[in-house]
């Protein structure tokens, strides 16, 4: 049965991301389906996949058991699932993460899922695509921990599973193997990590007016009515993201430090590379974490500004913001509906975003607001979530 559906989904140009890889830390494995043109899921656009790094069932299986392999890490705990785990719709469930022996970093853990539509990486956009971000996380001191490439492509010359797995998907002998295929694989699996088809898609894209309850509905008119919401989670005519791929301070983090503010960014104005002064200061001091997409711009209006995320899964992927500071989605309702102060009376910051003003919602409606968020669940999420998470 699993053999004729795999030869089916291939023979209808669909990508087929099979869950049988023998994983190193018993994660299940996750079988999702798209495809660049056709049947892809609904309400998502056309999947992106780079001329160089085309899909193929063989290396999207290879990409899977490398996304778990956690022999890829100092302290051999860490894989990329570690902080991405299949069962929390790859998140953590932590504020910010932790990594190798215990070490903790100063981000939240934004999901992979439909990571591949982003036009950048990162909460401050700083890798231009996902074969670029993957390698970061390897060689960052408090995720992977290693301090080169080296271990991970000797484990892969003296694994005969990834020696054939290799072979196969790129035609290499496994001494061949470097870093950048290793990273096109992981790639092209997280091009499969995907979620539409939720309640909310069937209400607005197939206009099935039982797909949402009356609350979502009401939700769904203030998302794009009185709170402005949709101005940054995007909803097209015919797909939704709920990202505009843009960087807003919305009043997370940034608000606490803003006396700090001075100090910390006078760092990069003189740094030569941004980038790696950034990863050099958020070890030191977690507060250069707050400055966000001004760290790799140095523009001052992009002091304090994170990337929009998506939102869908959002009820699955709970802490919320860049640092994980807001428990459920109720609290980010009144954060909104405060004009960009967690707490009703705390002073906003002085790089907000124009488009974070005081909403005047009643409780009632930030309810139907978290009723609506509620509703943008992939049915192929729906699934894994009611088999529970570990
Ligand atoms: C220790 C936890 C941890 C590990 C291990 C880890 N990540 Fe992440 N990941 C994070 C955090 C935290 C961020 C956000 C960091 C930032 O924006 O500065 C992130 C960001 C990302 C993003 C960007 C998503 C977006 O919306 O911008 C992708 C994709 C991703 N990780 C994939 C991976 C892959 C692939 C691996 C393994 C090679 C991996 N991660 C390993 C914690 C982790
Ligand atoms: C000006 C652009 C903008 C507007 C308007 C906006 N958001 Fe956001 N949203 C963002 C950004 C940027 C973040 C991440 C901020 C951070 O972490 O510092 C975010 C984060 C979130 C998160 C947490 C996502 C996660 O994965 O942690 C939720 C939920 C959310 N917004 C819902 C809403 C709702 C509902 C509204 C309307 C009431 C709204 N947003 C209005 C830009 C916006």
């Amino acid at each position: 049965m699993q053999y004729i559906l795999i030869i089916l989904c291939w023979l209808s140009g669909l990508l087929y991301a099979a869950g049988n890889t023998s994983t190193n830390n018993d994660t299940p494995p996750v079988a999702r389906a798209a495809s660049p043109d056709t049947n892809r899921l609904l309400g998502l656009p056309p999947l992106p996949v780079p001329v160089d790094n085309p899909q193929s069932p063989a290396k999207i299986i290879l990409g899977n058991k490398l996304f778990h392999d956690a022999r890829f890490s100092i302290d051999g705990t860490v894989s990329c699932s570690k902080c991405h785990n299949d069962q929390l719709s790859f998140t953590d469930a932590l504020p910010v993460s932790m990594g190798n022996n215990g070490k903790t970093g100063a981000r939240n853990a934004p999901t992979v899922v439909n990571a591949a539509f982003n036009k950048l990486q990162f909460w401050d956009g700083r890798e231009p695509d996902l074969e670029n971000q993957s390698k970061q996380p390897l060689l960052n001191p408090v995720e992977h921990g290693l301090t080169s490439y080296e271990p991970i492509t000797n484990i892969i010359r003296s694994d005969p599973d990834y020696q054939k797995a290799f072979a196969e998907v790129f035609g290499l002998s496994a001494d061949k193997v470097t870093i950048d295929h290793v990273a096109k694989a992981i790639a092209s699996f997280e091009r499969t990590v995907l979620s539409g088809d939720s309640a909310f898609d069937r209400y607005y894209f197939k206009a099935d007016k039982s797909a949402m309850t009356e609350a979502q509905v009401r939700g769904l008119q203030l998302f794009v009515g009185q709170g402005r919401c949709v101005s940054c989670h995007v909803i097209e005519q015919d797909q939704a993201l709920f990202t505009d791929g843009k960087f807003h301070n919305i009043g997370i983090g940034i608000n606490q430090i803003q006396k700090d503010v001075p100090l910390l960014t006078g760092r990069f104005m003189q740094a030569k590379d941004p980038k790696a002064e950034f990863a050099k200061a958020s070890l030191e001091d977690k507060r250069n974490s707050e400055l966000g997409r001004f760290a790799i711009t140095r523009e001052i209006n992009q002091v304090g500004a994170f990337k929009t995320p998506t939102l869908r899964n959002i009820e699955l992927t709970a802490p919320y913001m860049h640092d994980g500071s807001l428990k459920t989605l109720k609290d980010v309702m009144v954060h909104y509906n405060n004009g960009g102060a967690t707490k009703t009376g705390d002073r906003v910051n002085d790089y907000l975003s124009g488009g974070i003003r005081p909403l005047n919602l009643t409780d009632a409606q930030l309810e139907d607001l978290v009723a609506f968020m509620q509703a943008l669940t992939g049915s192929n999420y729906l699934k894994s979530a009611a088999k529970g998470g570990n």
